[in-house]
């Protein structure tokens, strides 16, 4: 069985008809990658340039802040960096109405968070086991707590030289938790609000941030679930789209260059099924409330 769960339509964003839109929320709220092979997002000709080597200051990608504007990892500067923050900030709108035509029910619902070009081909670069995002992991971030809140990506595949972006996608999350829940550590008391106090994190870390940092670590640490036969090799061509939840599918990028991706926060409230969310699967095994 795939975990890609497939739309026709290249035309931006692609007009789903409501049993299609249904279907797309009971996927990605069950896991799966939604995929549009066709949807490519446009680069204009004048944004060519930033498709080749020197932009990026930083070892995997360039990012940009749509709630201020800024840009972060380039060192494109004066007329470049105002064509950058252009093309970034299109695909943060893009990736808005697309989520919005997908999944109806999420309209108004979804936080516009972080964008990110990634122009440094991911197979051979170097990083510490814990920043190895060729093993498969979930998404949390020690700087960015979530308190609960989902974590929905939008990605491109926008490669010119049609290179595809090579993923691998694990099992699903309840039964990867209940694999890594009782050896993970117990939080300790008081250390997430000396956490917010040093600065170390934007907003204080809940026992939800912490479980989910363990969780991902430990994931990528363990040599025999990275290895694990279950797992699944997709291949997301250059010029097309997908949206998943990378804070509940387990994903690897092993390599591929020139995609963007777009982060959404949403409250699990706001899901069709709440009860499917990190959280909640947390929440059963820890048996109390951890956000
Ligand atoms: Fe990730």
């Amino acid at each position: 069985m795939t975990r890609l769960e497939s739309f026709d339509g290249s035309a931006w964003p692609p007009p789903l008809v409501p049993s299609e839109q249904a279907r797309a929320t009971e996927a990605l709220e069950a896991g799966q990658i939604l995929y549009f092979p066709a949807l490519a997002f446009t680069i204009e000709p004048e944004e060519r340039r930033f498709l080749a080597d020197g932009w990026s200051a930083a070892v995997k990608n360039i990012s940009f802040d749509p709630a201020r504007g800024t840009l972060g990892g380039t060192k494109a500067e004066g007329e470049d960096a105002a064509g950058l923050t252009r093309l970034m900030s299109r695909y943060a709108q893009a990736s808005q109405k697309l989520i919005e035509a997908v999944i109806p029910n999420y309209r108004g619902q979804i936080e516009m968070a972080r964008t990110s070009f990634r122009p440094v081909e991911i197979a051979g670069r170097t990083s510490s086991p814990r920043h190895d995002d060729t093993k498969l992991h979930v998404d949390a971030f020690p700087s960015r707590p979530t308190a609960g809140r989902r974590i929905l990506r939008v990605f491109s595949n926008i490669d010119p030289n049609g290179q595809a972006r090579q993923w691998r996608v694990g099992a699903p999350f309840a039964s990867t938790a209940r694999q890594f829940y009782q050896r993970l550590p117990r939080p300790v008391p008081g250390s997430a609000l000396a956490h917010a106090m040093l600065g170390l994190t934007k907003g204080r870390r809940r026992d939800y941030d912490h479980y989910m940092l363990k969780l991902h670590d430990a994931m990528k640490r363990d040599v025999s679930y990275q290895q694990d036969s279950g797992v699944e090799a997709i291949a997301f061509p250059a010029g097309s789209s997908w949206i998943v939840f990378t804070d509940q599918v387990a994903h690897a990028a092993t390599a591929g260059r020139h995609a963007l991706e777009q982060t959404f926060h949403l409250d699990p409230v706001q899901m069709k099924h709440p009860e499917r969310s990190p959280l909640r699967v947390l929440e059963d095994l820890a048996g109390r409330r951890l956000a």
